[in-house]
C-alpha cells in the first residue's frame, strides 16, 4: 500500500503564527528518508496553510511525486498547470470549513470538471477526483477520463470514532439518540463493504483508487484490507503524532501499519 504524506499541517503550525518556521520545505527530506511514496499538499483558495511559495518550492525540489490537492477554481487549475506537480486531485472547498467535508459533486459539476480535468492532462499531470463513495460518483469520474479516484473516508472514520472512542458525530452528547454498539458496528462493516465493492468497480473500469481523511493509526487497518485501494493520503494524524515522536517515526509507525 502506497503511503502520500499530507504536509498540510506543517503550514498550518507555521500560519498559527505567521513565522518561518516549521517549513515544510524540511519535511521532503525526512518522508523520503521514512519511506513516503508520495507528498501530498492542499493549496486552499484561502492560503489557509500551505502558501503558493510552497507548493511551488516543495514541487520543483520534491524527489518524491507531488499530489497537489486543490478546488476546480481557474486560478487553481492555472497554478497546476505553471507547476505541473505529478498529481492534482481535484477536491470541493467551502471557505467556513474546518477542512475538506466531502467529496466533490462530481455529477453536478460534469462541464465545469471537465475543462479543468482536460487542462491538467494537457500538461500531463495525472488528475484525481476526490469523491464520496457512491456508485454515482464513480461513473461519473470513469465518464470523466481520470487516471485515479480517492475515496473520501471521513464517513468511515466518524463512524469508527463513534464504536470505538465514544466520540459522538455532533458536537452535543444526546444519550437517547446514540446509536447501539451493534447497530454502530453493522454500518460501519456496511460503509467498508460499500468501499470495497466501489473500489472493486472503479479499479475494474481501470481507474487507479486511493483513500484518505480521517485515517489514523487505529481506523486505517479495514482499509488497508481492501486489496483494490492503492494509496493512501494522510495528513493530521502522522503530523499530530510527530509532535511528539518526531516526523520520521510518525511516518515508520504509520508505515508499519499499512504494509500488506
Ligand atoms: N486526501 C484529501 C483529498 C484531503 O483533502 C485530505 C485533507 O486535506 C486528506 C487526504 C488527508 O486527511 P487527514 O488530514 O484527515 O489525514
Amino acid at each position: 500500500m502506497k503511503l502520500g504524506v499530507n504536509i498540510d499541517h506543517i503550514a498550518v503550525l507555521r500560519e498559527a503564527r505567521k513565522v518561518a518556521d516549521p517549513d515544510p520545505l524540511d519535511a521532503l527530506s525526512i518522508c523520503k528518508r521514512a519511506g513516503a511514496d508520495q507528498i501530498t499538499i492542499h493549496l486552499r483558495e484561502d492560503r489557509r496553510h500551505m502558501q503558493d511559495f510552497d507548493a511551488e518550492n516543495i514541487i520543483r525540489l520534491s524527489t518524491l511525486p507531488v499530489n497537489l490537492e486543490c478546488a476546480i477554481a481557474p486560478e487553481m487549475i492555472e497554478i497546476a498547470c505553471k507547476h505541473r506537480p505529478h498529481r492534482v486531485t481535484l477536491v470541493p472547498e467551502k471557505r467556513e470549513e474546518v477542512t475538506t467535508e466531502g467529496g466533490l459533486a462530481v455529477t453536478g459539476e460534469q462541464p465545469k470538471l471537465k475543462g479543468a480535468i482536460e487542462m491538467l492532462q494537457r500538461y500531463e499531470i495525472e488528475v484525481s477526483l476526490f469523491i464520496d463513495p457512491t456508485s454515482e460518483a464513480v461513473a461519473a469520474s470513469e465518464a470523466l477520463g481520470v487516471e485515479w479516484i480517492e475515496f473520501h473516508t471521513g464517513k468511515y472514520a466518524n463512524i469508527y470514532a463513534m464504536l470505538y472512542s465514544g466520540l459522538s458525530l455532533t458536537p452535543y452528547s444526546i444519550p437517547e439518540l446514540e446509536l447501539p454498539r451493534v447497530t454502530l458496528k453493522e454500518i460501519l462493516d456496511k460503509e467498508l463493504e460499500n468501499l470495497k465493492n466501489l473500489s472493486s468497480n472503479a479499479s475494474a473500469l481501470g481507474i487507479k483508487v486511493a483513500a484518505g481523511h480521517g485515517l489514523n493509526y487505529h481506523n486505517v487497518s479495514n482499509v488497508v484490507a481492501i486489496d483494490e485501494i492503492e494509496e493512501l493520503n494522510i495528513g493530521q494524524s502522522i503530523i499530530a503524532r510527530s509532535v511528539y515522536t518526531g516526523l520520521e517515526q510518525a511516518i515508520l509507525d504509520m508505515q508499519a501499519k499499512i504494509i500488506r
